[in-house]
Order: C-alpha cells, then sequence, then structure tokens
C-alpha cells in the first residue's frame, strides 16, 4: 500500500512540486548546450519568463517605432492563428484573400490608380519590403540597359545619409552603389539639389523618406519629384522615385491627408510602410506596393506548385506567420479611417505638449516637435559637463527607454535625444518622463553621473559587431 503510494508520488512529482522547489529551478541549467533531460513545460517557461524580467519593459521602450501593446481581441486573433504558415496559400485561401484585401486597402489609402487587383504583398518588416521594392527597380534599370544595348553592371541608387540601415544592407546585399547625400548642420533630410547632383544613367532610383528615423520629419517627396521631373524633360533620364514610408505610411493618410507624398505623383514607383509601426500591429509586418504591375517585373516572381495549385511568390523568406497579417486587417477593419485619425491626433497631441514641456524645462532646443511623425526629437541648448548620452543612461536607470545618438554624416557633431510616441505613451505617462527628465537634469547639473547602466552600455559597446556570431561560452 505504501510502495503503492510512493509511487504514485513519484509520477505526479511534477504537478506536486511546488514552482520554485522543481529540481530545474533549484539547481543550474545547461545555457549553451542543449540539456540531457526534458523538464515539465511550466518550468521551462517560468525560467524563460523570469529571465526575461531583466529587459526593458516594452511600454517604457520610447526608442522603438515598434508596436508593443494592442486591444484584447487583436491579442485573442494572433494567439488562434500562430499555427498559420502564410505561404500554404492552397491551405489556407481565407488567409491569403485577407492578405489580398490589405493590400488593396493600403493601396487605396497611398492613391495608386484605380486598378481591378493592387500589386503589392506582405513582408516581415520595412526591411524586406525594401529590399523587395529595391531589387524591382535594379531589375527595370537592367531591363531598359540591356534593350538598348548599354552596359548594365554598376547600379547606383541615390538617398539621404540619414537613411535606416536596411538601406545600407540592400545596396551591400544585392550590388548596387549607395550614393548617399550628406546632411548638414541644419538640414537633417535629404537635400533635393544635392540629390540630382549625384542622379546618372545608372541610376535605378532615388529614396525619399516620410519620416526620417533620425528625427521623424518627413522628406520633401514632392520636391523629389517635381526636380526628377525636370531632369527628365533636360537629359531624357528616367528615374523613379521610391517613398520609404516605414512610419508616415499610415501617419500621413490620416494627419496631413493633403499632403502629396504618394501615387498622386506620377514620379513615385513603390511605397513601402511597416504595419508594425503605425499600422499599430505587433512586430513583423510590412507592406510594398507597385503603383501598377508594370512595375514589378515578371522575372522576380516565382511560381511554386508543391502546395498544391500554382503559388506566385516575391518574399525573401519562403514560410512566414499569417497572425501579423491577419492582426493588420483585425486594425484595418476595426478602426477604419476614424479610428485611425483620431489615435494619430492623440498621438501627434502627446508629441506637441511633450516638445513644449521639455522646451520649457530651459536646458533643451527642440528639433522635431512631432508635426510630422509624432515624434519628439531634442537636444542640450548650449555644452555642458554632461551629454545626451548621460541623460539617456539615467533615464534608463529609472526605466525609459530613450535613446541618444549622434546624426548621420555631415551632421555627426550633433547629438539628440528622441521619444516616439506610440499608442501606450499617454499624458499621464509622457508627465512623468518629462518630472524624471527634469530630475535628472537637476541630477548632472549638481555634477552627478550615471551609474551601472552606463557601465553596461560601454561593455556592450565592445562587443558590438560580434554579436551576430552565436556564443560558445561553456556551461555555466
Ligand atoms: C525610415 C525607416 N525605414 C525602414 C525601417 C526598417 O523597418 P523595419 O524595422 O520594419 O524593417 C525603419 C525602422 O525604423 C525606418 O524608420
Amino acid at each position: 500500500m505504501l510502495a503503492g503510494k510512493s509511487n504514485r508520488r513519484t509520477e505526479n512529482d511534477d504537478l506536486l512540486t511546488p514552482m520554485y522547489a522543481a529540481r530545474a529551478l533549484r539547481g543550474s541549467i545547461p545555457r549553451y548546450s542543449l540539456p540531457e533531460e526534458s523538464m515539465p513545460a511550466s518550468v521551462a517557461a517560468k525560467i524563460i519568463l523570469d529571465e526575461l524580467n531583466l529587459d526593458g519593459n516594452p511600454a517604457l521602450n520610447l526608442a522603438s517605432f515598434v508596436t508593443t501593446w494592442m486591444e484584447p481581441e487583436a491579442d485573442q486573433l494572433i494567439a488562434a492563428t500562430l499555427d498559420k504558415n502564410f505561404v500554404d496559400a492552397d491551405e489556407y485561401p481565407q488567409t491569403v484573400e485577407i492578405h489580398d484585401r490589405c493590400v488593396n486597402i493600403i493601396a487605396s489609402l497611398f492613391n495608386a490608380p484605380r486598378q481591378s487587383a493592387y500589386t503589392g504583398c506582405a513582408t516581415v518588416g520595412s526591411s524586406e519590403a525594401i529590399h523587395l521594392a529595391g531589387l524591382a527597380m535594379k531589375w527595370r534599370w537592367k531591363a531598359k540597359r540591356k534593350a538598348a544595348n548599354l552596359p548594365y553592371t554598376t547600379p547606383n541608387i541615390v538617398m539621404g545619409h540619414n537613411v535606416q540601415v536596411c538601406w545600407e544592407k540592400f545596396a551591400r546585399y544585392f550590388d548596387v552603389e549607395a550614393r548617399y547625400v550628406p546632411l548638414s548642420e541644419n538640414r537633417f533630410v535629404i537635400g533635393v539639389e544635392e540629390a540630382m547632383s549625384m542622379v546618372d544613367e545608372n541610376t535605378i532610383g532615388v529614396v525619399g523618406i516620410l519620416g526620417s528615423t533620425y528625427t521623424g520629419e518627413y522628406e520633401p517627396i514632392s520636391e523629389l519629384a517635381t526636380a526628377l521631373d525636370n531632369l527628365q524633360s533636360e537629359t531624357g533620364l528616367d528615374v523613379p522615385l521610391h517613398v520609404d514610408a516605414a512610419s508616415g505610411g499610415f501617419v500621413a493618410p490620416f494627419l496631413q491627408p493633403e499632403l502629396e507624398w504618394d501615387f498622386r505623383l506620377p514620379r513615385v514607383c513603390s511605397i513601402n510602410t511597416s504595419g508594425h509601426k503605425y499600422g499599430l500591429v505587433y512586430p513583423g509586418v510590412g507592406w510594398v506596393i507597385w503603383r501598377d504591375e508594370s512595375y514589378l517585373p515578371e522575372d522576380l516572381i516565382f511560381h511554386v506548385n508543391y502546395l498544391g495549385g500554382d503559388h506566385p511568390t516575391f518574399q525573401l523568406n519562403f514560410s512566414r506567420g499569417a497572425s501579423q497579417i491577419i492582426a493588420q486587417y483585425f486594425n484595418l477593419l476595426r478602426l477604419g479611417r476614424e479610428g485611425y485619425t483620431s489615435i494619430m491626433q492623440a498621438l501627434q497631441a502627446t508629441a506637441g505638449w511633450l516638445a513644449g514641456s521639455i522646451e520649457s524645462l530651459g536646458h533643451f532646443s527642440i528639433v522635431n516637435a512631432g508635426n510630422d511623425l509624432p515624434v519628439v526629437c531634442f537636444k542640450l541648448k548650449t555644452p555642458r559637463a554632461y551629454s545626451e548620452f548621460d541623460i539617456s543612461d539615467i533615464l534608463r536607470e529609472r526605466g525609459w527607454i530613450v535613446p541618444a545618438y549622434t546624426m548621420a554624416p555631415n551632421a555627426e557633431n550633433i547629438a539628440v535625444l528622441r521619444v516616439v510616441v506610440r499608442e501606450g505613451l499617454s499624458r499621464d505617462l509622457a508627465q512623468s518622463l518629462v518630472e524624471d527628465l527634469s530630475h535628472t537634469i537637476a541630477h548632472l547639473e549638481k555634477g552627478g553621473k550615471p551609474g551601472l547602466v552606463a557601465k553596461k552600455r560601454e561593455a556592450s559597446k565592445q562587443t558590438e559587431g560580434k554579436r551576430v556570431r552565436a556564443k560558445t561560452r561553456g556551461v555555466c
């Protein structure tokens, strides 16, 4: 009897043992090698969740443009569809239908010329969207050069030095010369004349950003389009314009509907946007839309039949989760124009309030008050014994993630701080940020220094660049 009881105790051990008395939580676990033995799912999840407590709090991560909050219904919808691979089109035709509806809605939002089916696709984010759009520009340029019996080995692309790193990646990965328009100490976006001086017969396209990752300012898209129109009438060069609307694609249509930056400008051939930024979906979903199908060369599209049926694919990755695409459709349906407009207006009002409050602290000048993207960018008014980086470090000790960084060439002498106002940053929370910023300044003015966080940042700088290589440290 007794023996039987003790056997049952062993069988149920995992269920009966209190969580922190579990073997895996009492002893050390291998971190860089596969454990020899299994452990209960609840214990594994606890270990990981506990470790992740050391991460920053996503709600206080004001560095990121990426969504950290969605409605509970969206969370449920995502959880219910996590098992769907988007590429299995034959198995999930309704998911494909939802994807196509998103493409049509976003293309109409960007004022693409009316057509029976718009040309575009979902991506993992703007980076993949940009790689696809860049490839399409390169292929079209190459086809034109080939047809004219001209050399096609030295393509280039013209863009501001303030482009996000994904453009540098595109240029390097796909063998296109990147021609960067330098910034200046009082211009933090592309210069139109400067850009035109870099365009030549090998230019596959010019990039305009709506808005800049560095400051949140919109680049002068319609001026770029006019300049390229003039260039064509003067020289015959027909160079397309791509708009990187990673953030602005879901802001401008609601906050500045009269601003002409999209397919209303005939020069614009393609646009990318991040569904996971102001599209208000968790990472990762992005979109790329072409003016019409003639801007997406057919030989970039692959047709596969091994899933059943014929499937055109133009993605860098074959498999991808469908849930973020479904969540994008949820937002489009749930919010509509009215919902997106009221959210964007609320964010812009918070950004304006924040900029005014930061300015009234007396120590900062405002670089962008959130008039374009709801992003507040500011810097110290006069040189002090401390820097924007020290301010960022001290705020981090309190939990706020407010990045400090230097501008792109030739404005790299200027350091700024930036707050991305996203859904989740209420006026009340913004007020707490201003109070903490004020305490931070008082501390630094008295000669105080940042502590542990700054040291950790310095240490991690030493290992930067090595991060992509897997760690091979021994078992601890
Ligand atoms: C202007 C711009 N383009 C491209 C990207 C890359 O977007 P994603 O993170 O969606 O790949 C970003 C990201 O911040 C951005 O700000």
